[in-house]
Parts: C-alpha cells; structure tokens; sequence
C-alpha cells in the first residue's frame, strides 16, 4: 500500500501509520491485488470521534485512495471506497464520511461527487504542503429514518 501511495500522490505517510490504521479499524483499509498478488489499488481510512460533542458525532475519514495507472477507470477506486464506506456504517454506526482532496483533482472530485455523491463541505486554504487549498468533502452514511 505504501509503495503504491509513493508512487500515486506526493502526501505519503510514515509506516506507523499505516501500521496504526490497519490495526485500529481494520474493516476500513482494502486493497485491489492484480492476478500475481501485486498491490494495485488501496483505500485507508479511519474513524473520527468528536468527544466534545454530545450526540458522539461518529464519523469515517478516508485518508488516502489511489489506483496504478494502469488499472484506472475500470470502477476499482468506486469499489474500494463503497467497501469502506459500507464498513463504516455497519460496523461502526458512523454517520458521515469525510475526505480532502485538491481542488484541481478532476479525476478524484468526479469519483467522489459524481459516482459517490459527496457534496464539498468547506474549502480549507493552503492545506497541501505546496499551498493548493483542499476541499474538505462529505457523504451522509445514514439512510434516514
Ligand atoms: N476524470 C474524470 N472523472 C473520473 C476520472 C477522470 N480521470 N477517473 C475517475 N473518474 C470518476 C468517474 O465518474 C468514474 O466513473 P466512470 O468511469 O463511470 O465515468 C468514477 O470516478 C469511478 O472511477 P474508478 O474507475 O472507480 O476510479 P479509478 O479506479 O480510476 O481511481 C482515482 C480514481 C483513485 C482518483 C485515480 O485516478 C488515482 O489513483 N489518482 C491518483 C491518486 C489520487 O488522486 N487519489 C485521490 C487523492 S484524495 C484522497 O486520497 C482522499
């Protein structure tokens, strides 16, 4: 997962991370190997819990997705987020998922607006290490009453 996160997006992590992920919310975090059992695809991702607030506003965070290039476009990225996004809501009861992502990342916004149905929550200025601000985006898990 991590190889493929180097060679997918310049925000990369240290490997206690990714370590701490896998382990804490296990059913979150997949990967798409190919028929050799290579890491293609991978989605991490986390369950945030707003302590100070009392209706325990439980929610998933999805840290980082990506697919190799030449695995794209086949639904590999909307499988793997409704994988987690299906985790979430079942095993944790979590009521929302969030994510950044760039402003200029077409491919990305249209995987999360268009295919997933998330909607853009706020703008947060500079928050890329270059300056690129990120839109902090979000999709109700709950089917309603
Ligand atoms: N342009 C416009 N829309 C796109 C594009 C694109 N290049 N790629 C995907 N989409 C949208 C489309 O709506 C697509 O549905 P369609 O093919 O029926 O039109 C939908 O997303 C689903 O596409 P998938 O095939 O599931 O997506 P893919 O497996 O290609 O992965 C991803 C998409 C993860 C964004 C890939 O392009 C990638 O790895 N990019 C580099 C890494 C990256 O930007 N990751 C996201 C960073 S933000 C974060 O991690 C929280």
């Amino acid at each position: 997962m991590q190889q493929a996160n180097l060679v997918n997006l310049p925000e990369n992590y240290h490997i206690r991370l990714w370590i701490y992920h896998i382990v804490t919310w296990p059913q979150l975090s997949y990967v798409v190997e190919d028929s050799k059992g290579r890491i293609i695809g991978y989605v991490l991702a986390k369950i945030e819990e707003e302590s100070e607030d009392k209706t325990a506003d439980i929610h998933g965070h999805i840290n980082s997705i990506s697919v190799l290039r030449g695995y794209r476009r086949l639904g590999l990225a909307k499988k793997l987020m409704l994988l987690s996004q299906e985790a979430m809501a079942s095993v944790y009861k979590a009521q929302y998922v969030s994510l950044h992502v760039r402003e200029t990342n077409k491919a990305a916004i249209g995987l999360y607006r268009d295919t997933l149905g998330f909607e853009v929550a706020d703008v947060e200025k500079g928050y890329y290490a270059d300056g690129e601000d990120a839109y902090m985006m979000r999709l109700n898990l709950e089917s309603g009453p």
